[in-house]
């Protein structure tokens, strides 16, 4: 058998695709593979990991050509050789949040109440996080507090910080619903001139959604996933609002220089919902591309370029001065 061409994101996707396909609750069948062949796969590909634009499905067409029509159902198999094992690192690294340029993000710059999709990958890559600032209704930026977040699933709580940037309105969260793992643009940030009381109906949102929605006095927004209408609270942790997920979106926590006015991403709260997908936050399948593997360091901290020679995760707790260098 020819070897596969694999890019990254068909690795990752395979990954999380093998992980729901191992997974009792949403194990794959092999007769109705062998009876239906490629459209069962396709078909349980969109309903467990998401919709699949045509680049993906010609990628898992070409895997099933490459295995041979006959020898269909030993896909299974060669998934598994291709899901090569975790990588898992020792901490979480300080990441210094850039736009698709590679230059840093402005936190004072940072559009508010932004319903476009501004993501980007902590700590693993395809660990997709949401970057959102958080307004009111008129657009001004709003004070996001330190709130309890529950979560449904087994009533256990965790502390979520708040927000962080010249208005501790900036927030970030994993933009992988904890239903399913649907993914931008299925899952997406509804500012709150779209979804607010007496306000125009939101025909993009279910009528039972929205009058919960309204029923619960949220007034900054929503993150609300089409794929099966999980919906989330973004000012209070992305708590849950309405399922099926029992899962609220786990966060990143931000640290914002005031010098700069960078924003970095500096670590998880173990405590909180694991990355959908994911044994653990702290391990992937593949590490960032701005991430150094020999010394275990973002390779961009301070500045653009700057190469670090020792990590800063070990100050996460006091903040104060963090980009001393750890001994
Ligand atoms: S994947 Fe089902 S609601 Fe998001």
């Amino acid at each position: 058998m020819k070897p596969f061409a694999l890019k990254r994101d068909d690795l990752i996707f395979l990954h999380r695709l093998v992980y729901k396909m191992r997974n009792p609750p949403t194990k794959f069948d092999e007769k109705e593979f062998v009876k239906k062949g490629r459209d069962y796969l396709f078909k349980y590909a969109e309903d467990n990991v998401g919709p699949l634009n045509p680049e993906r499905r010609l990628f898992l067409k070409g895997l099933l050509v490459g295995i041979g029509a006959l020898a269909v159902v030993s896909v299974l198999p060669v998934l598994g050789y291709l899901n090569q094992p975790e990588i898992t690192l020792k901490d979480f690294p300080w990441m210094i949040i850039t736009d698709s340029d590679g230059n840093p993000i402005q936190a004072s710059k940072l559009p508010v109440n932004n319903p476009a999709i501004l993501v980007f990958q902590y700590p693993m890559q395809g660990d997709i996080t949401f970057l959102l600032n958080i307004g009111d209704e008129n657009g001004n930026p709003v004070k996001v507090p330190s709130t309890t977040v529950t979560i449904p699933e087994t009533g256990a709580t965790y502390t979520f910080p708040g927000g962080v940037g010249p208005n501790n309105s900036i927030v970030a969260f994993s933009a992988i619903c904890q239903h399913l793992g649907c993914i931008p643009p299925e899952i997406h940030y509804y500012p709150p001139d779209l979804v607010k009381p007496n306000g125009p109906f939101p025909d993009f949102i279910p009528s039972d959604v929205y009058n919960i929605i309204i029923s619960q006095g949220i007034k900054y927004g929503v993150i609300h996933c089409d794929c099966h209408g999980s919906t989330y609270d973004p000012y209070k942790g992305a708590a849950v609002v309405t399922g099926p997920t029992v899962r609220p979106l786990p966060y990143v926590q931000l640290y914002w220089d005031p010098n700069t006015d960078y924003l970095y991403a500096v670590g998880m709260n173990l405590h909180a919902p694991v990355i959908l997908g994911r044994s653990s936050d702290l391990s992937g399948f593949a590490t960032l591309s701005s991430y150094d593997e020999s010394t275990g360091c973002s390779k961009l901290l301070v500045q653009k370029g700057q190469t670090p020679t020792n990590c800063y995760t070990r100050i996460l707790t006091s903040f104060g001065n963090p980009f001393q260098q750890s001994g």
